[in-house]
C-alpha cells in the first residue's frame, strides 16, 4: 500500500514529516502521556505525538522536568503506544538519561524504541549532541532534536527566557540547527525564539521544524495538551491558544456527582440492576415468611 501524506488515515513516517515540508503541508504535533488521551489525538488526526517530559509537570507534580526518570517515561510510553496507531510516536528522554556516557545514553535511547514502541526519540541541545545521534541512528533510533528554550538546561539559562535575542545567540542557534540537521534529525523542535530567527533556521534546514513559542513560519506547532485544554493551574504562557476548558468541564462534572451523591439522587433505579421476576418473587415469598415467622 502506497503511503500518501493527504491521506488523512495513512501511517505517518519520518519521510511524511519531509514530504510534508517540502509541500509546504503544516505538520500538527501535540503531547500525550496517557492511553485515553492519546487515542483521541490520534484519531483527531494529530501527525506526531510527543510523550514529552513535560508530563514531569503535567501530570506528576513535579516543579520542573528535571526529577523524571526513565522510569517514569517508559510507563507513560508504554500507555501511549497501546492507543496510537496512526501518528508517529517520539519519546523524550529525559534529563541525565544521555547526559552521562554514550553507553547508557544508548541503552536508554533502545529502551524507548524496544520495550516503549516509540519511533524515535528527542533529545534536548544543539552542536554538541552531534556525535551522540550518529551513534544513535547507527544503532537505527531516529532522533529529533530540540533547541532553543531547552527546558532541561533551566538552570543554565537562569529562568525559562526567550533565546536567541542577540546576534551572537541567534549565531548559535544556526550552528545548532545545521549541527542536527547535518546528523540526520527526523525534526527540530524549536522553543522559545522570536519568530525571524525560526523562520530562518526552517528556511536553511532541511529538517522539518516543529514550533512551540517560535511563530508561525516553522514547517508544524507542537503544543502541550494540557495547555490547550487548561489543565495546567496556572496563567498560560504567550504562545498557548487554548481551544477548551476541560478544567471547568471536569470540576463541573466532579461536583455535580458529589451533589446528586449527597441528595440521594444517584443512582436512581433506573441506574440498579433488578432481580429477575421470578427471583424477586421468591425473595418476597422468603421474605414474607420470616416476617410472619418473627411475630
Ligand atoms: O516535553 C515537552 O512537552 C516538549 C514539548 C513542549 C516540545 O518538549
Amino acid at each position: 500500500m502506497s503511503i500518501t501524506t493527504g491521506d488523512f488515515r495513512s501511517k505517518v513516517t519520518a519521510s511524511t514529516l519531509f514530504d510534508k515540508k517540502s509541500k509546504r503541508e503544516p505538520i500538527t504535533c501535540l503531547t500525550a502521556y496517557d492511553y485515553a488521551t492519546a487515542r483521541l489525538v490520534d484519531e483527531a488526526g494529530i501527525d506526531l505525538i510527543l510523550v514529552g517530559d513535560s508530563l514531569a509537570q503535567t501530570m506528576l507534580g513535579y516543579e520542573n522536568t528535571l526529577p523524571i526518570t526513565m522510569d517514569e517515561m517508559m510507563h507513560h510510553t508504554r500507555a501511549v503506544r497501546r492507543a496510537v496507531k496512526r501518528a508517529l510516536l517520539v519519546a523524550d528522554m529525559p534529563y541525565a538519561s544521555y547526559h552521562i556516557g554514550i553507553r547508557e545514553t544508548l541503552r536508554n535511547a533502545a529502551r524507548f524504541i524496544k520495550e516503549g514502541g516509540a519511533e524515535a526519540v528527542k533529545i534536548e541541545g544543539g552542536e554538541s549532541r552531534g556525535p551522540m545521534i550518529h551513534r544513535l541512528l547507527d544503532a537505527e533510533i531516529p532522533v529529533v532534536g530540540h533547541i532553543g528554550l531547552t527546558p532541561q538546561s533551566v538552570h543554565r539559562m537562569g529562568g525559562y527566557k526567550v533565546q536567541g535575542k542577540t546576534m551572537r545567540d541567534i549565531e548559535q542557534l544556526m550552528r545548532d540547527a545545521q549541527a542536527l540537521d547535518h546528523a540526520g534529525v527526523v525534526a527540530i523542535v524549536l522553543e522559545g525564539m522570536p519568530r525571524e530567527v525560526a523562520a530562518m533556521i526552517t528556511a536553511e534546514v532541511e529538517a522539518p521544524t516543529i514550533g512551540i513559542g517560535a511563530g508561525p513560519d516553522c514547517d508544524g506547532q507542537v503544543l502541550v495538551f494540557h495547555d490547550i485544554l487548561n489543565l495546567t493551574f496556572a496563567p498560560p504562557a504567550k504562545f498557548v491558544r487554548r481551544y477548551g476548558d476541560a478544567g471547568a468541564l471536569i470540576t463541573n462534572a466532579v461536583k455535580a456527582y458529589r451533589d446528586d451523591v449527597k441528595s440521594h439522587s444517584y443512582p436512581s433505579d433506573e441506574e440498579s440492576y433488578h432481580l429477575p421476576k421470578e427471583a424477586q418473587a421468591t425473595l418476597e415469598i422468603v421474605n414474607s415468611r420470616k416476617r410472619t415467622a418473627r411475630k
